[in-house]
């Protein structure tokens, strides 16, 4: 199994180039099932998360073609039943759930597994299908939905006991695309990857308004045509670099972001007295503080602070002098990283959901394992400050959801290898 081996202690400058969002593309490729004609998606990241939805498209009967960032669609017809040997090797292969069942009036589609971050139920999602008049039954591990008569319009909560669901959210706005009347999903996820896949629905035909709060209206048509879609810049790996440049940055620029969806994390760094600076619309710079001060954090739906920052935030704090708090409330056990970081030598109490870390002068390379995408992530961050050189195991955690993480920074100065 690959490796990645990190060489700390090089400081990073230079300019790095962010790439699309991982999480508008996953339900975005999913939409292109909604369609006959052809769809044109650019700036979709070479990740294997990508490359899985592509396969699950793929095998439903979809033509796909890849090249450079742009995938096109065209899908003349769709089967209803996606496999299980598919859809295990990535939860996000659901959301081709609301677009089956919209094209088809029915889809079969197996329950996603379990997850290194925590219990990752879809029973909102089915409750929002349920309302647009889906029958839903889940057995031997398949779910089974069906609306022999079609879907209609209704107002549907998604919110749930920790807040809303982001990909329940997109399931249920895709299915409703085709639910006769209208459909009001009230306690929508705001994240801007809801935004933008709306944004790709509405270009495509659809009517869908308020997508980015947490009120979308849905009217209902009859059909959908091709279109073009420019996938929106991938907020968690531009913050995870910020936080490679506040962790042991001289000076590193971002270039294609989103400076608005950045926001929350700009002000927990501004606050610990890093220097981010925006250069023009779609460029920032980050610069390291020569004296970091601890902070507070607690995760939260957008655009409150991201869940899937969190972990990169434990790996800046754990050499930042004084006691920094990190509180998780959208996945309460979403701290695997934490053992791995003490390997090498960080100081943190984890007490229910929130991780108490007390900042080290230094961390120590060790070998240590990634467990998710974000942890991965941190354990690179961590590395990149340490003494000597760090062997995380696992590294296709990394590649599931950052496109060349390894090259980009190593373009920045960074040492590091793959290796077996
Ligand atoms: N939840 C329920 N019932 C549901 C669905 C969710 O109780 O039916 C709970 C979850 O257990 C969790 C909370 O609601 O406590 C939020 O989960 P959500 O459904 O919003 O997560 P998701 O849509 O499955 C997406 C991202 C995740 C990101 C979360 C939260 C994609 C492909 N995934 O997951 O991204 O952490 O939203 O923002 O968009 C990542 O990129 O590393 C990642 C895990």
């Amino acid at each position: 199994m690959e490796k990645l081996y990190v060489e700390g202690g090089t400081r990073l400058s230079g300019n790095v180039r962010i790439s699309g969002s991982k999480n508008s593309s996953l339900p975005i490729l999913a939409a292109t099932l909604l369609t006959e004609g052809e769809c044109v998606l650019r700036n979709v990241p070479d990740l294997s998360d990508t490359n899985y939805m592509v396969q699950i498209l793929s095998t439903l009967g979809a033509d796909v073609e890849r090249a450079s960032g742009n995938v096109v669609v065209s899908a003349k017809k769709v089967a209803s039943m996606a496999p299980y040997d598919l859809v295990r090797k990535m939860r996000a292969s659901v959301c081709v759930l609301g677009p089956m069942l919209a094209r088809n009036g029915e889809a079969l589609v197996s329950l996603p597994g379990g997850c290194v971050i925590g219990d990752r139920p879809i029973d909102l999602h089915l409750r929002g299908l349920e309302a647009l008049g889906a029958e839903v039954e889940v057995k031997g591990g398949d779910i089974k939905v069906v609306a022999p008569s079609g879907l209609r319009g209704a107002t549907i909560n998604m919110s749930g006991q920790y807040g809303s669901t982001v990909l329940g959210t997109d399931n249920v706005m895709m299915a409703a695309v085709f639910a006769e009347g209208v459909t009001i999903i009230e306690g929508a996820a705001a994240e801007p990857e809801v935004a933008d896949l709306a944004k790709f629905l509405n270009s495509l035909g659809a009517r869908i308004e308020g997508a980015g709060t947490s009120k979308i209206v849905i009217q209902g048509v009859e059909d959908l045509s091709g279109g073009e879609h420019v996938v929106i810049p991938d907020r968690i790996e531009a913050g995870t670099f910020m936080v490679a440049g506040a962790v042991i940055g001289d000076g590193i620029t971002l270039e294609n972001v989103c400076f608005e969806h950045l926001e929350s994390l700009t002000s927990v760094l501004l606050e610990s007295g890093h220097d981010i600076r925006v250069v023009d619309e779609n460029k920032i710079h980050v610069d390291s503080s020569k004296d970091p001060k601890p902070n507070e954090i607690t995760t939260e739906p957008y655009p409150g602070f991201p869940t899937d920052m969190q972990a990169q935030m434990c790996a800046l704090f754990v050499n930042t002098p004084g006691i920094s708090m990190v509180k998780e409330t959208i996945f309460p056990m979403r701290f695997m990283h934490v053992p791995e970081l003490k390997r090498m030598g960080a100081n943190i109490t984890l007490k229910d959901s929130m991780a108490i870390i007390r900042g080290v002068d230094q961390l120590s390379a060790a070998p240590v394992m990634a467990s998710d995408l974000r942890a991965s992530a941190a354990l690179v961050l961590a590395a990149l400050g340490a003494e000597g050189t760090t062997e995380i195991n696992r590294l296709y955690h990394i590649d599931r959801g950052y496109e060349h993480l390894d090259r980009k920074l190593e373009a920045l100065g960074a040492r590091l290898r793959r290796g077996k």
